[in-house]
């Protein structure tokens, strides 16, 4: 089948190099000259892990084309795919002039029945702004071509992106006619493995199934945070309390791991665009806000925790930092809890070391060349004068380090752990003092 991606960000490209894989003729549209020209000349603008390869492998077999042209684009595609960023406005709620900008585009080049299909993340009733928009692009030309719009929401984890499309839990159809629900079924048959992955179901339920599993998702981490301070409160422990529930498969031990607070692009932003969604509708969410208020509150414990153990003497020292994205396998840092510990030691006045197996180039770009900010070139050599170590990315490679090595360079001796990836008994084993999350010490 032929199927056009308007976006070649994140989502547009693992979209569209997988539905090539499976044998579409896929062509990528995006607006910036620069990524497309890399993009056509082998490179990569995001990484991700095996997405090169498949885009390498895939663009070989002619099935993954890439172009700014966006007639060209609408020409090509019986299914118009838009996966262009929606970035919160000031307010909290989802910007969707690039969303609307695609409808556009397609309603002033279409001359034939065309699918857009709606994989950014977008707020209940967006389908129906997207299809008034095709229409008036349609009637500015006087012409009335018949289409439909299907929200269908992304579930991808970045770092596991490639995987979690190519094997998905499930695929949101979201569309009031039911031959298009046909149409998508088909272009999605290759991906059901043992049992039919897609359901489909009304178009503004889809829109709102995507919200409600980030939210869900937020709920369930925002909990475990409340918790994990409570159990610090009353001497327990929450890692034996996560093993606890967890084993009862109604609650399931994913995502119910303590730390420094979510980040991302989605969690956050898509908590505060329903909060938004359900205020301007007269529905106060309560829930949403405290997920959102606890999160806020997790990200700064770390440094609270920093300052108290050196009574509020910060000035001047060196706080080495192991994780700079804002989870492990990608260089994203947006909301990342890394930043908001970084700007508060600064603010205090103390100097940062840092260092990331991937994300030190994306840190350069946010923060430039600093005089309190030093990018080490390994994990050890972060700790070189440093007085502690904080950890705010479980990368695997931090899992299992030499602990005498980092208590002989840690001239205050003592690890602020952020994400519980460290054995309470081992640390103090190697004599070197233990401060993490829900764990009194
Ligand atoms: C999230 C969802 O997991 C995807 O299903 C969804 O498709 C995606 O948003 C999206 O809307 O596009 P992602 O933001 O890539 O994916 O990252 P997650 O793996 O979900 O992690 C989010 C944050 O939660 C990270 O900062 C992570 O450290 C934190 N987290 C996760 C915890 O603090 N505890 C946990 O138990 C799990």
């Amino acid at each position: 089948m032929d199927v056009t991606i308007f976006g070649s960000g994140y989502v547009g490209l693992v979209t569209g190099v997988c539905l090539a894989e499976v044998g579409n003729r896929v062509l990528c549209i995006d607006v910036d000259p620069a990524k497309i020209a890399l993009l056509n000349s082998g490179g990569v603008p995001i990484y991700e892990p095996g997405l090169d390869e498949l885009i390498k492998q895939n663009r070989e077999a002619g099935r993954l084309t890439f172009s700014t042209d966006p007639e060209e684009g609408v020409r090509h595609g019986l299914f118009q795919f838009i996966a262009v960023g929606t970035p919160p406005d000031e307010d909290g709620s989802a910007d969707l002039q690039y969303v609307l900008a695609v409808a556009r585009s397609i309603g002033e080049h279409m001359d034939s029945y065309r699918i857009l299909v709606n994989k950014s993340t977008v707020p209940v009733g967006t389908a129906d702004k997207v299809a008034a928009a095709v229409r008036e692009a349609q009637s500015a030309r006087d012409v009335a071509v018949e289409f439909d719009v299907v929200s269908n929401p992304e579930f991808l984890k970045e770092g596991a992106a490639i995987d979690d499309f190519m094997r998905p839990d499930r695929i949101i159809v979201g569309t009031d006619n039911p031959r298009t629900g046909e149409l998508l079924r088909a272009l999605y048959a290759p991906f059901n493995r043992n049992h039919d992955r897609v359901m489909v179901m009304d178009v503004r339920s889809a829109e709102l199934t995507k919200y409600a599993a980030n939210a869900m998702l937020a709920t369930k981490i925002s909990f475990m945070n409340e918790l994990s301070n409570i159990a610090e409160a009353v001497g327990a422990d929450i890692e034996k309390v996560r093993v606890g529930i967890g084993s009862d498969p109604r609650i399931g031990y994913q995502f119910i791991y303590p730390g420094c607070g979510y980040g991302g692009s989605c969690f956050p932003k898509d908590v505060r665009a329903l909060e938004r969604t359900a205020r301007s509708l007269g529905y106060d969410p309560e829930l949403l806000h405290a997920v959102e208020a606890v999160n806020f509150r997790q990200k700064d414990l770390l440094f609270k925790k920093i300052s108290e153990y050196f009574k509020g003497d910060l000035a001047g020292r060196t706080i080495a930092v192991w994780g700079l994205s804002f989870k492990p396998n990608t260089d994203d840092m947006r909301e990342a809890s890394s930043r908001v510990l970084i700007e508060s030691l600064w603010a205090a006045g103390a100097k940062v070391r840092a260092f990331d197996p991937v994300a030190m180039p994306e840190t350069n770009r946010i923060y430039g060349e600093r005089t309190d900010m030093v990018l080490a070139d390994d994990a050890m050599s972060a700790l070189d004068g440093a007085d502690a170590l904080a950890v705010l990315t479980e990368w695997s490679q931090f899992r299992s380090p030499d602990f005498r090595t980092i208590k002989d360079k840690l001239k205050a001796g003592v690890i602020f752990d952020g994400r519980n990836i460290f054995d309470p008994g081992q640390i103090s084993a190697a004599g070197l003092h233990y401060v993490s999350i829900g764990r009194a010490p």
